[in-house]
């Protein structure tokens, strides 16, 4: 099976495995907001309810970029959203940021092992790359 089918598998899960009530994106932004100070002081004043539908949809910019090669306009504001020039969210904190993904499908896929933490990696990481070289090239 391919990295990209071996993710949508993975993602379909983690969509559908809702623990105590709380779902994949709220638990997601818990281990986010608990991996550093850095992170969790510019979503103090964060409707969160509402940034969970908006990373939900932007989801979706993420995994297309692995698919087609190239980032749609969804992800091109996002990007510019997040640069130097707006938010001033630096690079490095999109280590944080994939790494409470990653603890997060632990957390929700039952059948997560090495293989579907390496197919979340790589869907992820020209998403995430885009991102940080927007960082100060926009
Ligand atoms: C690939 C990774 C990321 C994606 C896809 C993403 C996506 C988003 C989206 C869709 C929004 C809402 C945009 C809107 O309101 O129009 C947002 C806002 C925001 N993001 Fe990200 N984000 C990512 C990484 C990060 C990281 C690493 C940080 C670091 C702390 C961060 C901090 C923020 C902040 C502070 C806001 C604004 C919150 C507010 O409106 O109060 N994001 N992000």
């Amino acid at each position: 099976m391919s990295y990209d089918n071996i993710f949508d598998a993975s993602y379909e899960r983690v969509l559908a495995a809702g623990k105590d009530g709380t779902d994949f994106f709220e638990s997601f932004y818990r281990h986010f907001l608990r991996s550093s100070e850095l992170v969790s002081e510019r979503f103090l004043d964060t409707d969160m309810e509402k940034q969970r539908r908006m990373l939900k949809k932007s989801f979706y910019s993420l995994i297309a970029f692995y698919a087609s090669g190239a980032a749609d306009n969804v992800l091109e504001k996002i990007a510019y959203m997040h640069s130097a020039r707006e938010l001033d969210i630096k690079p490095a904190l999109y280590d944080l940021w994939l790494d409470s993904l990653l603890a997060t499908v632990q957390d929700y896929d039952p059948e997560f092992n090495d293989n579907v933490e390496l197919a979340w990696r790589l869907v992820m990481s020209l998403g995430i790359t885009y991102m940080k070289f927007k960082y100060d090239h926009c």
